[in-house]
């Protein structure tokens, strides 16, 4: 039966709607439902209320114009340290490929659901490219109210070949125009543990592999009884998050119960710590939970760039950090276990790291 905004979830198979089919949330947005299908009523403690956020503190922006300034390589280590996020703007990409990847990202969750559905997971002829839709849907009590594109990075030829041509050009160019923006913030983050130089095997280990993943949260009909993303860290080293102007990204604040609101500042790119480093960095880096409301009113995007180890590393606290004597936290793993870990299951906060706990 085709599905028509007046009708109740038990009435048609949503799943196969949204998530078989292809349509997405943006397919059940488009539909005009009047309410939120019950497959996405997240737990009262999933979803998201005023009691627990703070409006008196927010997380550091720090101005990059001056890199070669030592204070401003302290403030990145700073940040990294006690929130795990922080803003950075005048970082040198230009607004334009800032703004190109966004309409790219609008441009392809317009085609249509056949179109993008020839990337989903059963579909698509090479794991590198990915659509879907929440999480992972099959581990999932709950589903969350986004829609995704997942492009690893294997080469250009690669990339040509099989990103979809509605986006390729742009995400590949915000991947390569960030490159150098990476590069110096990891320069201050391993100064700040008492790595004199990224060699080879750290280059692999920080920013060996990469994934840029295009976000679209439609309108939500009752966006107060889902999530756009639910509680959980990265499992990179970095992630570089452009966001539009919508907001919606709330940050954990480091041992505490409350959230801030990460607001949008246009030119403005979010950064933050994942799993990788903090276990690289033995836990002084922190790798922060963090989550997404879903908007009544109006459609989101966001393009994040996860910089990860390459799924061969062993990754586990570095030497130069235990060289005073400190006691490893994490023991050894396997990168892509980790990651396999990960998916496995449903957003879960902060509990991926205990795989890689003493
Ligand atoms: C993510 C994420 C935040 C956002 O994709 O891991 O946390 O603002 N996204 O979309
Ligand atoms: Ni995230």
């Amino acid at each position: 039966m085709a599905p028509s905004p007046s009708m109740d979830s038990n009435s048609w198979d949503v799943i196969s709607f949204a998530v078989d089919k292809g349509h997405g949330v943006k397919g059940l947005a488009d539909l005009g439902l009047e309410t939120l299908p019950k497959q996405y009523i997240q737990p009262p403690e999933e979803q998201i209320t005023n009691s627990t956020v703070v409006t008196d503190d927010s997380i550091p922006v720090i101005d990059l114009s001056n890199w070669t300034d030592p204070k401003v390589a302290e403030q990145i280590c700073h940040a990294a340290e006690k929130w795990g996020f922080f803003q950075i703007v005048n970082h040198g990409i230009p607004i334009d490929v800032l703004e190109d990847v966004k309409e790219a990202t609008r441009r392809f969750f317009d085609l249509p659901a056949e179109q993008k559905n020839k990337h989903s997971k059963d579909n698509s002829p090479t794991n590198n490219v990915r659509y879907g839709t929440s999480f992972t849907p099959k581990a999932e009590k709950a589903l969350e109210w986004k829609d995704f594109l997942s492009l690893f990075y294997a080469s250009d030829d690669e990339a040509a070949a099989q990103w979809p041509s509605a986006c390729r050009n742009e995400a590949l160019d915000f991947m390569k125009k960030s490159e150098f923006v990476i590069r110096r913030l990891m320069e201050a983050l391993m100064k700040g543990l008492n790595v004199k130089e990224i060699d080879g095997t750290k280059e692999s280990l920080l920013m060996g592999s990469k994934r840029i993943n295009l976000n679209y949260y439609p309108k939500c009909p009752e966006p107060e009884l889902t999530v756009g993303v639910g509680r959980h860290s990265d499992v990179s080293t970095l992630t570089i998050l452009l966001q539009d102007d919508i907001g919606g990204l709330y940050v954990k604040k480091l041992d505490s119960d409350s959230w801030v609101h990460v607001p949008p500042i246009n030119g403005a790119i979010v950064i933050n710590v994942g799993d990788a480093l903090q276990i690289l960095s033995n836990g002084r880096y922190k790798s922060i939970e963090h989550r997404v409301i879903a908007n009544g009113i109006k459609n989101r995007i966001s393009v994040p760039i996860f910089v990860n180890p390459r799924p061969s590393d062993a990754i586990g606290p570095l030497p130069e950090v235990l060289e005073g004597g400190e006691k490893p936290i994490y023991k050894k793993v396997l990168y892509s276990d980790y990651v396999k870990h990960f998916f496995r299951k449903a957003h879960d906060g902060k509990e991926t790291v205990d795989f890689a706990k003493i």
